[in-house]
């Protein structure tokens, strides 16, 4: 039987620390989908289109990672594409009293799913996409913290407004 697990995120952008732990979370399933949530409530800088034609970009080097959109729950998407994992990141304790909570809604929506996380490198503990968002809004380099397609999104965007 083959192993699935989902990604979940915005990825409004995706950083390098969301690429890190797809990179690591890969190698545990045959098959990982990064899926991009659509039914923002928060303003998104990247429609769903864009955060979507981005993330797949960025792992197209992987070949058993897909990506995907996802709108509802989590806990249905995960269900559809045969998923038994959710695959989350912890990059520092502030990140774990929201994933717990997380899990735990899960859980008691599916409880036969599981979220296992991962922690990404330490060199991307501090990075976030909403900092990106607002280091590159502000005219400052976040070259090193994300691909080289989003870096050159990213001042796209910004050029536009
Ligand atoms: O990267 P983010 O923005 O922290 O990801 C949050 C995400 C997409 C994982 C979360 O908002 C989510 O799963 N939304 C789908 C709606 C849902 O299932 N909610 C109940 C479970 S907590």
């Amino acid at each position: 039987m083959k192993r699935t697990a989902v990604y979940p995120g915005t990825f409004d952008p995706v950083t390098h620390g969301h690429l890190d732990l797809a990179d690591r979370g890969r190698r545990h399933f045959d098959k990982l989908v990064l899926a991009v949530l659509g039914n923002e409530t928060k303003e998104p800088l990247f429609s769903i289109e864009e955060r979507v034609a981005l993330v797949r970009e960025a792992v197209a080097p992987w070949p058993n990672v897909e990506v995907d959109n996802f709108d509802g729950l989590l806990a249905d998407y995960a269900e559809s594409v045969g998923a038994g994992v959710i695959l989350r990141g912890i990059r520092a304790a502030s990140d774990f009293e929201y994933e717990m909570q997380m899990a735990m809604m899960n859980r008691h929506l599916a409880p036969g799913l599981e979220t296992v996380f991962l922690v990404p490198n330490e060199a991307y503990s501090y990075v976030s996409s909403r900092l990106v968002r607002e280091v590159a809004g502000l005219g400052g380099s976040v070259d090193n913290l994300v691909p080289a397609n989003v870096s050159r999104a990213l001042k796209r965007r910004f050029s536009e407004r």
